[in-house]
């Protein structure tokens, strides 16, 4: 792996910028005037996305970890290739291996519509033994302008079939989820996990307690509104038809090491996934782009 230096050298230009931060991670910020986003090459990690003038959009934890082999609680993790618990191995991590591997920048530079762009790889040479597995190429490709946009693309290089699930868990920065309310599901059939029970979606969702929910057949975007914060964030997605929300509420706050006791009051998380039906199995030199699109408007 090339040093931050090396990468300035080689991808830097006045809008994308490598760097160590202060926990020793290397990391890139793209910056333009559109709007701001950094990125840690530990997990592909978005950590921040700052549309020019206005409020962070993502939620970072101040009790997240920021070490080798530990996920980052906040921003985007990068699930990949299994969401949740390994389906047959309990005692590998969750979420898959993606977001504790460091990726490799690969290409960065300027959109026609004057977004700035990078792209991360992640192939097997840069993940741990224990998680080998087919041959594959992942790339994530992140747009910023006023808008965030972000692709998984998974490239199945091997001979055979790989089958994975996904998500882009997107932790978003809200002023109170007793006050906000997140539109865009209503009708649509979801897995309730904390209950294992099936339900249909009654109208908008708002939050009174622990929330993990995993709704299927559904492409839509959904609208996450926040009067507190006068504004509504928009979150669209391509190569998604499941969607998870949620909020681990107080006392699962406390049992997780990385997340503040009273930090769930200002997050949520809107996951644009492939999970439970919607995992998929790609053939030989098949592909498939995961991306969301995440954007803010003034609202009341
Ligand atoms: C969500 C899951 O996507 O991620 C929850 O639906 C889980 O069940 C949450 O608790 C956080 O997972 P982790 O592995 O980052 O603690």
């Amino acid at each position: 792996m090339l040093t931050v230096q090396e990468f300035n050298q080689e991808f830097a230009n006045s809008e994308i910028h490598f760097y160590t931060d202060s926990h020793g991670l290397a990391c890139v910020e793209l910056n333009n005037p559109m709007g701001k986003a950094s990125l840690a090459l530990h997990g592909a990690h978005i950590m921040s996305f700052i549309p020019k003038g206005q409020e962070a959009l993502l939620w970072m934890s101040e009790k997240s970890y920021f070490e080798a082999g530990k996920p980052i609680r906040g921003g985007i993790p990068i699930c990949w290739s299994w969401f949740g618990g390994h389906p047959c191995d309990s005692d590998l991590p969750s979420h898959g291996f993606a977001r504790i591997s460091v990726w490799e920048p690969i290409a960065g530079g300027n959109c026609a519509d004057g977004a700035t762009f990078l792209e991360l790889a992640l192939t097997p040479g840069l993940i741990a033994n224990e998680f080998k597995t087919n041959d594959f190429l992942v790339k994530l490709r992140v747009e910023v302008s006023e808008k965030l946009s972000v692709a998984l693309i998974i490239d199945n290089c091997s001979d055979k079939d790989l089958s994975y699930s996904a998500a882009l868990h997107s932790y978003f920065n809200i002023s109170d989820i007793e006050n906000i309310t997140i539109s865009g599901l209503d009708g649509k059939p979801f897995i309730d996990t904390l209950s294992d029970t099936n339900h249909i979606q009654q109208g908008d969702i708002s939050f009174v307690a622990e929330t993990d929910l995993i709704y299927l057949d559904t492409e839509d975007t959904c609208i996450i509104h926040d009067p507190g914060f006068k504004r509504k964030i928009k979150v669209s997605k391509v190569g998604s038809r499941s969607t998870v929300v949620w909020n681990p509420w107080d006392a699962k706050a406390q049992r997780m090491p990385d997340f503040g006791d009273n930090e769930f009051h200002e997050m949520v998380c809107v996951e644009t996934t492939n999970a439970e039906s919607d995992a998929r199995t790609l053939a030989p030199n098949e592909c498939h782009s995961l991306q969301v699109i995440i954007e803010s408007e003034t609202e009341g």
